[in-house]
């Protein structure tokens, strides 16, 4: 089987939405058989953006379960903070806008999350069909979705409505492992191949300061990222999908190499291709 590893697509207008449409054309000529779409679909949550993601994914017949998983990213759920950036770019490139920005984020709340969440999934509820959630979940997150007779995809939502202090530009996440463990307790996926869909990346403490500075890295935690990756390596879990940061790479996380795809430039075209017909996954880059 083959596994479109998308993330980031922002689309927002026309162009972006074609600019969607393009690689999706391009990842079906080359056989792909799913795509996973790991957040950031839209830019800021309007309806007129999701209507034009969904006029692509069905354009492409890709509109549906058998087709399409997806997950929220931060700029899905904190609507009226990324409302008014119009772009792809990151906060930190529109620093004018930053004390209002800081203002919607203050008064953001956990109702606002949900109804963020519910209208995400209320566009996207095709890709659900057939998943499944075990134990508590959060509006359906985490579920799980059973690709092909050995590989199911883990879909979490990494977003969590954590406060101002722990989220200064609505840019990071957290993970409840208690939930993943209870779903990854399911007997119908006992024996698959399990592949977890994040948002937030597992890079380790320390990297984005090193390529950008503290702010940036202040700006892209998982709050529980070590835990995430020691649970993911204690899991068996070797692949694992993301995007969020908009770089498009392959690296390792944990002390076993496992392998994290970053696929968080969609919107420029750039995407990971994946063979999961071999015991170890043949992952081929592909860049716009
Ligand atoms: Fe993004
Ligand atoms: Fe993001």
């Amino acid at each position: 089987m083959k596994i479109a590893h998308i993330s980031d697509i922002h689309v927002y207008n026309k162009k972006t939405a074609a600019a969607f449409a393009g690689l999706v054309s391009r990842a079906l000529s080359l056989g792909t058989d799913h795509f996973v779409i790991s957040g950031d679909l839209v830019n800021s949550g309007t309806d007129d953006e999701y209507r034009l993601l969904v006029s692509v994914l069905k354009d492409f017949d890709i509109y549906n379960s058998r087709m399409l998983s997806v997950i929220p990213g931060n700029h899905d759920l904190f609507t009226t903070v990324f409302g008014k950036v119009l772009s792809t770019d990151d906060l930190m490139k529109n620093k004018s806008l930053i004390p209002s920005l800081l203002s919607d984020i203050l008064r953001y709340s956990l109702n606002d999350y949900i109804r963020d969440l519910e209208k995400f999934n209320d566009y996207l509820h095709p890709a659900f069909e057939g998943s499944f959630c075990a134990g508590e979940s959060f509006y359906g997150y985490p579920h799980a979705k059973i690709l092909s007779g050995k590989v199911a995809v883990i879909c979490i939502d990494s977003n969590m409505p954590l406060g101002i202090r722990n989220n200064l530009f609505a840019s990071n996440g957290h993970i409840n492992l208690h939930r993943v463990e209870n779903l990854l307790s399911d007997p119908r996926l006992a024996g698959k191949t399990i592949i977890p869909v994040i948002h937030h990346c597992l890079y380790p403490m320390g990297e984005f300061k090193r390529r950008h500075d503290l702010i940036f890295e202040k700006s892209m935690i998982l709050h529980n990222r070590d835990q995430v990756t020691g649970f993911f390596e204690n899991h068996g879990i070797r692949l694992v999908l993301h995007g969020h940061y908009h770089v498009h790479e392959r690296y390792t996380a944990g002390s076993e190499g496992m392998v994290v795809l970053n696929s968080g430039r969609g919107y420029a075209g750039d995407w990971h291709l994946i063979d999961t017909g071999s015991d170890d996954f043949e992952i081929t880059s592909l860049r716009g």
